[in-house]
């Protein structure tokens, strides 16, 4: 038999980067014995003490002097791929790469966390191969056994080669042997084969260390890790690899496959927009500015979940909506500008269905869209039958009500646009020149002929009553453009409310504006109030509807897509370029981060792309995400994005030391605001206790490299558009950490739950939520014909201002997707990270957290049984459970998951 290798230590150089090398060291020249038989390893005595009680491990000269080694098993688990997301999607391919692990090995070395004491090297690291020993549908495991000497110390980490030619999924290490018990070293990583890259990957174990506190023998590792992570910024990304680097967005259009497809970069002075990840794709042919486009995105491997995800995983089913549905909805419905005749034929969506055409892979559509994708009468033809949203389940005409429409502001999926009105006249702050007058048209009298028995309007403004929805500035230089593309149109709006006594929102006006025209028209403005005149009563219903519209895009494109989805991708790519997987802090961010860059490559391939869903069905069409930008460059700061200081900056909240929360709200009964403080709370509390924990000294924040380059990396790059505007806190203390992480964890978890696990029930019949009003108002500049129409028959006027058939069935289909938790949801608070578990402290902070959140679950349950609370209670209304931490899988409107993962 013969021994196990242990290999001298050579002279480890320091950190050098970039690495042309694997970061393993120590094989240079070395022969690996083979493997022993099990037998012999089972009789080797198991006496010595070594591993985690490296404090009492005493050094000796030479590595061969020892006696007695300990003898440690090593079981690798490995999760078989499942099929890539932007490959082929088949469920076949998972147990095909499991027949390619037969025979092969993964080599593994045993890193010291010590140095030589003699030497002050590196140790020697000790090698085995590790071979298949098991296999089902599930996991792979490979094992080996090593002899580690006394002298070796504690085991920091783990290096790995993959002598396959296929990637693998390592799920986690397993050391076995030790007298303190199992090393158990979470992966959860892939592992590229050695044929396509030669550097050896490296796991530390699951113990987090600052940087200061990093054990001596992996202090270059630890560096090094993180040069890989950064990359050089040079070439084009391969599937394989693991960089985190950044980009502008310039990867919308598609200005190769026609002029009427390039799209402005967003990013940079002209139009500033947060960072996107770099994919290093080349130029395209006839735009120098824009990188062209490709049928796989690169994303770094380890955020790629669909290929480790079941087939319910959610990027996979919007994967499948967006490139199976969406297709054969196209084709069904031929016509792209047909709307719908009659407000039945809308119903029939819920009813009878849209007969699709047949279908590629039919069977394993409809397996992955039950809800949406139904058999009729033979195999080969199918519907597409729509399920009915909550709110029609409970109130069939709960869209027709302006309370309804008002409620939804404080409790609906947009609950972030609500601002109180603070001045009054209300005026334009847009140049008068290009855009005419800027005083508002709603004047005193009209607005206190409505609100007529409660206040005067000098009152209402005094005591904090009125509220505005206002779309009018930041939409209004769009317009002009918007309404030279075809099939849409757009105006500045601004919709106002009064504050009831019951705490409920009184709609009392809407505004409409157009700016003058290129063809000399002055600007057209005018104001709509409820009616109880029949004309009067359509043009109100017209004005909402196109106020819905505007809604729904500063929904989608601001609340949702940039502040969650879009903001949050330059702090994946700071943490993993920036933090070491061993900083705590890493740890801490590291579950919220999950899915979501492959998500947000999913929507830049395919709904906020030019000609994408967005633009084909929203009203800004081309321009949504310019407008996405210019909201970014004027309305985005970091401390604003605190749920605390964003209720105050809309004037929904002052700060009172006597409130709860610090906060008295201007509307009392504000269910997303009442919840999600809840929330924050409870998320700040985990917080704290787990930065209090590692950081026991204050000033240990301001001396963690890691962690102020970090911070650096985000403002100054991946925000670096906004480093020079307001809301960015200095990172000198705890209670500065405890603030910045929180802000970030809310807006992953809660704030991005609010906005998202909603849209089927409140945007799944469309008339509650139209995407796009396509039509102008029929006062404005009529024609004979659309006020003939509008006289005779106003339905049609409505019905025609509404989307298309196909724009709304595409729409309802993707939001059905987007609202839904798939069966393996990772909800907040619900299973720690290994490394938590690992620290008792940490462990104990995550109890009391996954306690307040039941405990929160249960609050919101009775609020949503108070019948004082008339925003969340009432006859056919929808109770409010967006904020509510648990849920079961499907469109349940509740359920806040750890990450933004759809
Ligand atoms: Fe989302």
């Amino acid at each position: 038999m013969s021994e196990p290798q242990l290999i001298q230590s050579p002279s480890a150089s320091p950190t050098v980067v970039p690495l042309t090398e694997p970061p393993s060291q120590g094989n240079g020249g070395t022969v690996v014995l083979p493997v022993q038989s099990a037998l012999a390893l089972q009789n080797s005595p198991k006496t010595t003490q070594v591993g985690l009680a490296s404090s009492k491990i005493k050094a000796v000269a030479s590595p061969f002097a020892m006696e007695k080694p300990l003898l440690v098993k090593a079981v690798v688990t490995v999760k078989p791929n499942t099929g890539g997301l932007f490959s082929n999607i088949g469920i076949s391919e998972g147990l095909d790469k499991i027949t390619d692990l037969v025979g092969k090995t993964l080599l593994l070395e045993l890193v010291s966390s010590e140095l030589d004491p003699k030497t002050g090297q590196e140790k020697g690291t000790i090698k085995e191969y590790a071979r298949k020993t098991g296999q089902n549908k599930e996991e792979v495991t490979y094992e080996c056994e090593f002899k580690v000497g006394e002298e070796f110390g504690a085991v920091g980490a783990v290096s790995v080669e993959n002598e396959h030619h296929e990637e693998m999924h390592l799920k986690d290490i397993v050391l076995d042997g030790f007298t303190g018990g199992p090393l158990n070293i979470a992966c959860n990583s892939w592992v590229h084969s050695k044929f396509d890259n030669p550097q050896k990957r490296v796991f530390f174990t699951n113990k987090c260390y600052l940087p200061t506190e990093t054990p001596s023998g992996l202090r270059r590792l630890r560096e090094e890790e993180l040069a890989i992570l950064r990359g050089n910024g040079q070439g084009e990304r391969k599937s394989y690899e693991r960089i985190y680097d950044y980009d502008v967005y310039n990867d919308l259009g598609n200005p190769d496959s026609s002029a009427d497809k390039k799209r402005p970069v967003l990013g940079g002075e002209q139009l500033p927009y947060p960072r996107r990840c770099r994919t290093g794709r080349p130029r395209s042919e006839t735009d120098s500015q824009s990188e062209s486009r490709s049928g796989t995105i690169y994303v770094p491997r380890d955020e790629q979940f669909s290929t480790i995800k079941q087939l319910t995983f959610s990027a996979k089913t919007l994967y499948s909506v967006l490139h199976a549905l969406v297709p054969s909805l196209e084709t069904a419905i031929v016509d792209a500008d047909l709307g719908f005749p009659f407000f039945t034929a809308i119903d029939e969506l819920f009813n009878e269905g849209v007969n699709l055409p047949a279908l590629q892979k039919q069977g394993f559509l409809k397996d992955l869209f039950p809800r949406l994708v139904k058999t009729v009468t033979d195999a080969f033809k199918s519907v597409l039958r729509f399920e009915t949203p909550e709110t029609m389940n409970r109130n069939r005409f709960f869209w027709f009500s302006d309370a309804e429409f008002s409620r939804q502001t404080l409790a609906g999926i947009n609950p972030y646009a609500i601002q109180l009105v603070t001045e009054w006249p209300l005026r334009s702050q847009l140049d008068p020149k290009i855009y005419g007058p800027p005083e508002s048209v709603i004047t005193t009298d009209s607005i206190e002929r409505q609100i007529k028995g409660f206040m005067t309007i000098e009152e209402a403004i005094k005591q904090k009553k009125l509220f505005m929805l206002d779309y009018h500035d930041l939409f209004l230089p769009y317009v002009n453009k918007v309404r030279q593309l075809k099939g849409t149109t757009l105006y500045g709006s601004r919709t106002l409310f009064l504050l009831t006594p019951d705490e409920t929102l009184k709609l009392l006006a809407i505004e409409l504006t157009r700016p003058p025209t290129d063809d000399g028209k002055p600007q057209w403005k005018q104001v709509f109030t409820p009616s109880c005149h029949s004309t009067g009563m359509w043009l109100w219903r017209l004005a909402k509807a196109h106020v819905l519209a505007h809604d729904s895009g500063y929904h989608q494109l601001v609340s949702h897509w940039l502040r969650t989805h879009c903001a949050t991708e330059p702090y994946i790519i700071a943490t993993n370029r920036q933090l070491s997987v061993m900083h705590p802090i890493y740890k801490l961010l590291h579950p919220h981060f999950r899915y979501t860059m492959e998500i947000n490559a999913l929507a830049r391939g395919f709904l906020v792309n030019g000609d994408g869903i967005i633009e084909s069905t929203f009203s800004p069409g081309k321009y949504s995400m310019e407008l996405c930008a210019v909201a970014y460059d004027k309305l985005w700061q970091f401390d604003s994005q605190a749920l605390p200081n964003d209720l105050i900056s809309r004037g929904l909240a002052v700060e009172d030391p006597t409130a709860p929360h610090g906060l008295k709200l201007a509307i009392e009964d504000y269910p997303f605001a009442n919840d999600g403080l809840l929330l924050w709370d409870a998320i700040k509390e985990w917080v704290t206790d787990y930065v209090n924990h590692y950081y026991p000294d204050p000033s240990c924040i301001a001396s963690d490299k890691e962690l102020q380059s970090w911070w650096t990396e985000i403002r100054t790059v991946g925000h670096g558009d906004k480093k020079d505007s307001p809301g960015w806190p200095d990172l000198k203390t705890p209670s500065d950490l405890i603030f910045i992480i929180t802000t970030m964890v809310w807006v992953a978890s809660g704030h991005h739950a609010a906005v998202n696990f909603g849209q089927y029930t409140y945007g799944g019949y469309f008339p509650n939520r139209p995407t796009i009003a396509r039509t102008k108002m029929p006062v404005e500049d009529p024609t004979e014909e659309e006020l003939k129409i509008f006289w005779n028959k106003p339905e049609v006027t409505l019905l025609t201002c509404f989307p298309s058939q196909i724009q709304a069935t595409k729409v309802m289909a993707v939001l059905d997707v987007l609202s839904n938790h798939s069966p393996d949801e990772e909800y907040l608070g619900q299973d720690p990270e290994p490394a938590w578990k690992e620290e008792p402290v940490i462990n104990a902070a995550f109890e009391r957290f996954h306690g307040r959140l039941k405990e929160l679950d249960g609050i919101i349950d009775a609020r949503n049984n108070d019948q004082r609370f008339k925003n969340r209670n009432g006859a056919g209304i929808v109770p409010y459970e967006l904020l509510r931490p648990f849920s079961e899988p499907g469109v349940t409107g509740k359920g806040v998951p750890y990450s933004i993962s759809i």
